[in-house]
């Protein structure tokens, strides 16, 4: 078995014991080690500690004075299988056009929907493969992916089928949802009944029985699905033992966190719109509030999600990309860092939580990533030169990210 031994780390970031969600005042604590090693063996951190502890050689060695090293990003949520790019919308609402109002069109997901439904697997797969290089390279160790743009039998099936083939061709941790509930396409808007009744009877059996989803997930919004829509998608996930991780109040609070609390959701995204309410009903459950701070940032949109009276309030959130061509065309977690520090007012420690550990725990990957630990998954990066920690989310232009390690190899 190969090992490597990093030496000198100036710090270790997130040592933490346990593999629980970090909650409230607790997300200030970042336990680190300073002048550390860190060892692998095989895919595996087999030890780590202070220098003066370092065993004396390995196969390989890198120096990391000055250096921080942190575990792999795990990025909760992405849809990061898509056919093509949508700048064009962009420059629409630069025009003024809002996000709703090119969606209602048949725009929007609706866009992304026709291009993918005409695109093929391979080509399909050739570019989510090379978006996934982009984002380890940005430090992402664990991701989620979604389906959703396919919307048709047939087109969801090959979209997770993508998913299906990233998990086994690469060192990326990868959870796959299935969210065939994204958009009423437009052919059924006169009936919804009838594009429910075929995501429920016809999408999920067939996705359950080839095991190509591991969570199930819905846009309840205004312009995608009700509450209601929402809780019987979730009733019928539950049958297929498919937890629920829901997009809900990105523009409007209608009540979907309190369904999903009730269907003992993974994590509720988005919430850009919440109220004082919901963040009570989400205090006495264990769903997790996972805030996407790159999508409101793209969107120009006004709301930000009230981080600091969730965490103040004791809660335990994740932060995520949410990458996707329409709302996040950006798959960088780092940036994801800085945007909770400058417009969700996280403290530096918080945002790496949120992205590391709770991250983790928001895609039951916990006990394989998410924090220095041995036996965990050597998934991690090394970074370039840096005075501190705080360094890495107030310098948002610089790619801090210089040297990545997935499954004990050196990328
Ligand atoms: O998380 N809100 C719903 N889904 C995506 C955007 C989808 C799209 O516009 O393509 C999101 O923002
Ligand atoms: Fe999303």
């Amino acid at each position: 078995m190969t090992s490597i031994l990093i030496k000198n780390i100036k710090r270790l970031v997130q040592t933490q014991k346990g593999n629980q969600l970090v909650r409230g005042e607790k997300m200030k604590d970042l336990p680190s080690i300073e002048n550390a090693f860190l060892l692998t063996k095989g895919d595996r951190i087999a030890d780590f500690g202070l220098m003066k502890n370092a065993p004396a050689r390995a196969d390989q060695e890198i120096d990391a004075s000055g250096k921080f090293v942190f575990p792999s990003f795990c990025d909760s949520h992405t849809h990061l299988v898509f056919a093509a790019s949508r700048e064009g919308e962009f420059v629409d609402r630069i025009k003024g056009l809002s996000y709703e109002e090119i969606s209602a069109r048949g725009g929007g997901i609706l866009n992304s929907a026709r291009k993918l439904q005409k695109a093929d697997e391979e080509e399909l797969y050739d570019q989510a493969l090379e978006r996934l290089g982009e984002a380890t390279h940005f430090g992402t160790g664990a991701i989620e992916i979604k389906s959703g743009y396919g919307l048709t039998v047939d087109s969801e099936l090959k979209m997770l089928r993508v998913i299906r083939r990233l998990k086994e061709n690469t060192d990326v941790i990868i959870k796959s949802t299935f969210l065939g509930a994204h958009s009423i396409p437009m052919e059924f808007r006169s009936d919804r009944k009838k594009y429910l009744d075929l995501v429920l009877n016809k999408m999920l059996p067939q996705i359950a029985d080839e095991g190509l989803a591991d969570y199930i997930d819905v846009f309840c919004e205004k312009v995608a699905f009700s509450v209601d829509e929402t809780a019987k998608i979730l009733e019928a996930g539950a049958k297929y033992n498919l937890p629920a991780k829901i997009h809900t109040n990105q523009f409007y609070s209608l009540g979907g966190i309190e369904m999903a609390v009730k269907y003992r959701a993974k994590s509720v995204d988005h919430l850009e719109v919440m109220t004082d309410e919901e963040i009570e009903v989400l205090k006495k459950s264990d769903t997790i509030p996972t805030l996407l701070p790159t999508a409101p940032f793209f969107l120009n949109q006004e709301h930000t999600p009230p981080a600091r009276k969730m965490i103040d309030g004791g809660l335990g959130i994740a932060l995520a990309t949410d990458f996707n061509p329409g709302t996040t065309p950006s798959v960088k977690m780092p940036f994801v860092l800085s945007l909770g520090c400058i417009r969700l007012r996280m403290l530096p420690e918080e945002v790496v939580n949120a992205t590391t550990i709770n991250g983790a725990v928001a895609m039951d990957v916990e006990n394989e990533v998410g924090s220095i630990a041995k036996g965990k998954i050597a998934n991690l990066f090394i970074s370039k030169k840096m005075p501190s920690i705080d360094y890495l989310p107030y310098a948002f232009g610089s790619n801090l990210v210089e040297k990545v390690i997935l499954k004990g190899k050196v990328l």
